[in-house]
């Protein structure tokens, strides 16, 4: 299968990256090297890792960056964005120029069939980034009890009919197990009651996100590889992100938030006992989100939103 991945806000991504002649940068979500390209023939002079925890991708990444001729430039990686510190010393670099992550999953990996993560096929549930280690969405509908499958559902789907969808889903397990992702659509569809249904949207969308958020570790994995690619950055070096939804938005906006703080004493304290200096400047003070005309050509980029900071 190609990988048909529209970059999403690459011109915004390698603007507030600020790039330099010479910098080192670190995509680490280099999916099929859409953004990495961008990097690479915005700065003629610029080097760029690219990590990403999928095999595949990282294939569709080196066939890309072989046909633009900028394989000398270019460093791949498999493996996870919240190790990113110990990934780059094992190759050896101290400190980078500019981080750029584009989270969530590919378009390519969302059409891909086999990977399971999509109802718009029927395939066996997997929704696994990387598909040699870790549970699948598999292990855990058929695993969970029903109090955790309704709190993955809640969480991280926002989803007001976790605990009808949970419950359906078990009593569909002591038969048979929920194998492929249209017994799992339908089984959500059949627990939502119908005057509920969304127009424009399947009743299942929500517990699908969520689950693909729960095997991936998504939002844990978010968090470590923030506080890592903050250490990893040299002084005046920048950290771009771009999420897709409020969940992920929320946790960089709050640990940059925090790291441009210069006091985090109780405002009631009447002079600073924490000591704190502030590490970074927000360069993003609201979110940056696509333009119209990149929406109307790439629909996935109407949720969007990129923030960028700047290590002092
Ligand atoms: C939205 S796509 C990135 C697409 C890429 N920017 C491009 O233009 O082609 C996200 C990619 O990040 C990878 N990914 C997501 N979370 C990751 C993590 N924690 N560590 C490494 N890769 C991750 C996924 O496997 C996927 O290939």
């Amino acid at each position: 299968m190609e990988f048909s991945h529209l970059p999403v806000m690459a011109k915004e991504a390698v603007r507030y990256l600020g790039l330099r002649p010479g910098g080192v940068y670190v995509d680490g979500t280099a999916g099929g090297g859409g953004h990495l390209l961008e990097i690479l023939k915005a700065e003629r002079e610029a080097a760029v890792i690219g990590i990403d925890r999928d095999a595949d991708a990282l294939k569709a990444a080196a066939k890309a960056i072989e046909a633009e001729g900028c394989k000398d430039r270019v460093t791949l990686v498999k493996g996870n964005f919240r190790d990113i510190k110990q990934t780059l010393e094992r190759l050896g670099v101290k400190e980078v120029d500019g981080i750029l992550l584009d989270i969530g999953v590919s378009s390519f990996q969302f059409d891909a069939p086999e990977r399971g993560f999509s109802f718009r096929f029927d395939s066996r549930l997997d929704m696994r980034m990387d598909q040699t280690q870790g549970q699948s969405a598999y292990d855990l509908v058929n695993g969970l009890d029903k109090q955790e499958l309704a709190r993955i559902f809640k969480i991280y789907g926002e989803e007001r009919f976790a605990e009808k969808i949970a419950g359906a889903i078990v009593r569909v397990r002591e038969t048979k197990p929920v194998e492929t992702t249209g017994e799992l659509a339908e089984v959500a569809a059949g627990a939502v009651p119908k005057r509920f249904h969304e127009k424009g949207q399947h009743p299942a969308t929500r517990i699908f996100q969520a689950l693909r958020i729960a095997v991936n570790d998504e939002l844990e994995g978010l968090k470590q590889g923030l506080s890592g690619g903050y250490a990893s950055l040299k002084s005046g070096g920048r950290l771009v992100v771009i999420s897709f939804h409020s969940l992920e938005d929320r946790i960089v906006k709050e640990n940059f938030r925090y790291l441009a703080l210069d006091c985090v004493c109780p405002p009631r304290f009447p002079a600073c006992v924490c000591g704190k200096k502030a590490g970074a400047r927000i360069l993003t003070p609201r979110p940056v989100t696509a333009a119209d005309d990149e929406i109307r050509a790439n629909p996935r980029a109407r949720s969007a939103k990129l923030r960028a900071m700047e290590k002092l």
